[in-house]
This record gives structure tokens, C-alpha cells and sequence, in this order.
């Protein structure tokens, strides 16, 4: 998809990986609509006061996802792509971990992608051509260590992704998922004073700038490629993990023992 003139949404775009994807799709031509639950108008006006705008949307709910495509609707008149890239990541162990933190972790990181494409596929397949895009992880094709709602629901969110292509894929929609390792944002950041999934990540591989993440995902929209790997590296450890299940679990393991000392 060339990205000129395109209207493009694209959800916690208030700063890290979305607003650095607003950013280069402005750059490629679109009209941007920045969406979160802080900083997006900010966000927006850093962009380009004129064509692109913030909105604040809170996409952990239906109702929530519901009003951010009415209202981008009216904002550009009709939607081309969607990204939905909000995503938190807390949560730790089974024991420490409460429900709500659950709960959080599969409306924003799942759940939200499923409420958007819901409301938005009608209309695209009516159409004859759409494009939904998420971001996962490479935590949602191997496991992040020492969290289980980021390992599940990034992995649900890949599964989402991939079957939102098979199934509307012949319709004319189009889906990338992107899934990095490290990436230098605020969530990267979170858990600084503790053992966390970021030191797992960072002791994992490179730590790539958002802009860079957003300049290879913005070329595979145009090439429209499913899977976005800015770390090629997760390829081979996915093939790897294929290959031998075992050997992959008991290197996870071991990297886990390397990153809490244990
Ligand atoms: N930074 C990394 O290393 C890394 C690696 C792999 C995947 N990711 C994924 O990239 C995406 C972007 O994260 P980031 O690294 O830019 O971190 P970030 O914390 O800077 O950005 C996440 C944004 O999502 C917004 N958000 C959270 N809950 C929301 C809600 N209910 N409604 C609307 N917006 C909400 C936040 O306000 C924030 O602006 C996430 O899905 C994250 O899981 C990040």
C-alpha cells in the first residue's frame, strides 16, 4: 500500500513505538490520527498541526475502540489502515499477579485489536480493501521471561494477527504484525529497580530506536508483508524452536537463570 494520501489510526501513538509510526507515515504521505490514553494530541501537534491529530481513546474497552473509529471517521472522513499498537506490560509470576492485571493485560494487548477490526471490517470488506496492522512481539512468537500475561497475550495477539489474514485476506484486507525485541521506549524502561522482563530484553539482543522499528514497518506496509522482524535474529530462534522444542526451553531457562542470578 503506498502511503500517500492514506488515513491511518494508529493507537497508543502518545509517545515510544506509535508516536514514531504516526511520525514516519505522516512523513510517507498519510494523514495520521494518534490515538491514546495520554499524550496523543501533544503527540500530534509535534507531527504537524495541521494533518495530523490526537485524540485521547482508551482502547481497553468495546465501547472504548467503538467511539476511536467513529470518531477517527469523522476526523478522516473514512479509515485505510489501523494499527493497533497499544500494549502494557505488567505482570509477572502466577503468584504475583492479580486478576485485574490479567484482565488489563488481555483487553489492552488482545482484546482491543479483535474490538477494533470488529468495528472496522464491514466496512472494508464492503469495500473490497482495508489494512489492519498490530503490534506483538517477539515475546508472542518465543516467551518473555518472567511474565505471563505478556507471553500469552502477546501470543494471542500474533495468533489474531495471522488469522485475521487467512480469514480476510481473500477480501482484500491486509495485516502486518510487528514483532520486536528490545525497542528504546518506556516500557523497555519500566522496572528499572528490579529483576524485570526489560532485563531479559536487554540482555536478549540489540536495542533498536523507535524510529528505525517505524521506518522497516512503514516499508513492509508498502511491500504488504505480514510479519515485521527488526531484529532478524527471532527468526532463527523461532526456526530453532521448531526444530527442537526441548533445547529452546532449556536454553529460556537458562537465560532466565542468567538474568536473575539464580
Ligand atoms: N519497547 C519494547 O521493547 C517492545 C518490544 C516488543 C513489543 N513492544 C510493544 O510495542 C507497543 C508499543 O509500546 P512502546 O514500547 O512504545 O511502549 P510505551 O509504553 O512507550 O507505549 C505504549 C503506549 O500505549 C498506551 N496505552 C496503554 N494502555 C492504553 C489504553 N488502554 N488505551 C490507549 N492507549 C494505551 C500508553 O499510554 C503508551 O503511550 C506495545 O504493544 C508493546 O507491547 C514493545
Amino acid at each position: 500500500m503506498d502511503l500517500t494520501d492514506r488515513n491511518v489510526v494508529i493507537t497508543g501513538a502518545g509517545r515510544g513505538i506509535g508516536a514514531a509510526l504516526a511520525a514516519s507515515f505522516h512523513a510517507r504521505g498519510a494523514n495520521v490520527v494518534l490515538a491514546d490514553i495520554a499524550g496523543a494530541p501533544e503527540a500530534a501537534r509535534a507531527i504537524d498541526p495541521q494533518r495530523a491529530t490526537g485524540i485521547d481513546a482508551d482502547v481497553s474497552t468495546e465501547e472504548g475502540n467503538r467511539l476511536l473509529v467513529e470518531r477517527a471517521t469523522e476526523i478522516l472522513g473514512s479509515i485505510d489502515l489501523f494499527f493497533a499498537n497499544a500494549g502494557v506490560g505488567t505482570g509477572t509470576t502466577l503468584a504475583d499477579t492479580g486478576e485485574d492485571v490479567w484482565e488489563q493485560a488481555f483487553a489492552v494487548n488482545v482484546h482491543a485489536h479483535r474490538w477494533a477490526a470488529k468495528h472496522l471490517v464491514d466496512e472494508w470488506v464492503a469495500r473490497g480493501e482495508g489494512y489492519f496492522c498490530s503490534t506483538a512481539s517477539a515475546a508472542g512468537l518465543l516467551a518473555q521471561i518472567g511474565s505471563g500475561p505478556y507471553t500469552l497475550t502477546k501470543r494471542a495477539a500474533v495468533a489474531f494477527a495471522e488469522w485475521m489474514a487467512i480469514t480476510y485476506g481473500d477480501a482484500g484486507i491486509r495485516v502486518t504484525c510487528l514483532c520486536p525485541q528490545g525497542v528504546n521506549t518506556a516500557m523497555l524502561h519500566a522496572g528499572d529497580d528490579e529483576v524485570s522482563g526489560s532485563d531479559v530484553v536487554r540482555a536478549a539482543g540489540v536495542v533498536l530506536e523507535p524510529d528505525d522499528v517505524a521506518e522497516q514497518v512503514a516499508d513492509a506496509i508498502e511491500r504488504e508483508s505480514f510479519l515485521v522482524l527488526p531484529h532478524p535474529e527471532v527468526a532463527d530462534y523461532v526456526r530453532r524452536k521448531a526444530d527442537d522444542p526441548e533445547r529452546w526451553l532449556a536454553g529460556m531457562r537458562k537465560l532466565q537463570r542468567r538474568v536473575t542470578g539464580a
